[in-house]
């Protein structure tokens, strides 16, 4: 079956380039392994298949209902969500270029934008991406070529009002790349809101289920399209066939996993609140969040993720971190299953002393599909440390 952009979100997730195998009917279009293709005589290309590295079914067929979800033209599917980061950059910025970011943005994507493609003449400045006046100076004051924000921010979630950030941009001479990974397009689509470009870790949760690691661009214009589609040729950082399946089965429940994270999380959220260890909940779902109005007016839900300052400082959040069985110590977020980050020294280690550096009295919650009574039971149980010792 092909889809139209007037289905619904879970039938596009479902059906999105997963048309049956027409000789057998097999339901599940067969993953491809191969690396090369047959040739109908020199150039004789069977629907423009040549070689792996430029194209191969299984991989179009993610990158079809990616396009479809993000509600863009082109999609690219990539090896990790560094990869596709690196090659949009290098797509669409040349040495003297200048890249206004999150001053919260995810450690990773910092270290690659200064510290690798930094050596290569990019520039950087890191700004609260949530005051624009702040970003309309920064970006007025280099040769800025992308606006580059996260929303909900890993790990502060801080909300950044998409369509305002993107005219911004634009009477600039910018473009807007919306690093979508913490909503998946499911809660938002930055697209529709004016953003140029979305890029993805779906490792987190398009992926969804923690066993595979990848990354996307999502554009709706020919011509960045073009420019990003020879990177990905050139470079060959594609993800392989068995990723490309593994992200695609995930995807199709996106919407159903979505609704339950961002259910179990506002529960997680209101229960933490009225903790009296807690200093401070960071969840955009809560009226107290200062991004409260401005998320309900560009997500659908506020999603998965919660951050939690403790009143007794670095010790309590480690206490917490280490006391937990049903959320589980571990870098990433947005499977199945709960993840408990203490960012400082985890996911955020590389921008320590930076002044991306994040808080060391806060923990990152990746609330999973699990029954909520069970994670706050897990939760209430691991303050039980805290002033201990233990
Ligand atoms: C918001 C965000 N963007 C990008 C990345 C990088 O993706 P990957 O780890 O798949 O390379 C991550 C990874 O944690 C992330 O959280």
């Amino acid at each position: 079956m092909s889809v139209s952009e007037n289905q619904g979100f879970n039938t596009r997730a479902v059906h999105a380039g997963q048309a049956f195998e027409p000789r057998t009917g097999a339901v599940v279009p067969p993953l491809h392994f191969s690396s090369t293709y047959a040739q109908d005589g020199i150039g004789g290309l069977r629907d423009g298949y040549e070689y792996g590295r430029g194209g191969n079914p299984t991989r179009d067929a993610l990158q079809e209902q990616l396009a479809a979800l993000e509600g863009g033209s082109h999609a690219y599917s990539f090896s990790s969500g560094l990869a596709a980061e690196d090659s949009l950059i290098r797509a669409l910025t040349r040495p003297g270029d200048h890249i206004v970011l999150g001053n919260d943005a995810y450690g990773g994507t910092y270290r690659l934008i200064s510290r690798v493609l930094g050596e290569w003449g990019i520039g950087n400045t890191p700004v609260d991406m949530a005051d624009l006046d702040a970003v309309a100076k920064a970006v007025a004051a280099n040769k800025t070529r992308l606006v580059w924000v996260e929303t909900p921010s890993n790990p502060m979630m801080k909300i950044t009002d998409i369509a305002a950030l993107a005219k911004l941009a634009h009477d600039a001479g910018a473009l807007l790349v919306v690093d979508n990974t913490f909503a998946s397009p499911y809660l938002q689509t930055p697209l529709a809101l004016g953003a140029d470009i979305v890029v993805h870790s779906t490792t987190k949760y398009i992926g969804g289920h923690s066993d595979v690691v990848g990354g996307a661009i999502v554009v709706n214009d020919p011509t960045l399209a073009e420019k990003i589609g020879f990177v990905q040729f050139a470079v060959g950082a594609v993800s392989g066939p068995m990723d490309a399946f593994l992200t695609t089965r995930g995807l199709k429940t996106l919407g159903v996993r979505m609704d339950r994270h961002s259910d179990n999380a506002q529960a997680v959220a209101e229960w933490l609140l009225e903790r009296p260890e807690v200093e401070a909940v960071l969840y955009p779902g809560l009226p107290s969040h200062p991004g409260h109005e401005l998320a309900k007016k560009q997500m659908k839900k506020f999603g998965g993720m919660i951050s939690v300052q403790f009143k007794g400082g670095e010790a309590a959040a480690r206490t917490v971190a280490e006391n937990t069985s049903v959320f589980t110590l571990a870098e990433s977020l947005g499977g199945i299953e709960s993840l408990m980050n203490y960012p400082s020294e985890m996911t955020h280690a590389s921008v320590k002393g930076t002044e991306l550096a994040v808080p060391v009295n806060l923990i990152r919650l990746s609330c999973g599909i699990e029954d909520v009574e069970d994670l706050i039971a897990d939760l209430e149980h691991a303050f039980t440390f805290i002033g201990t010792g233990s």
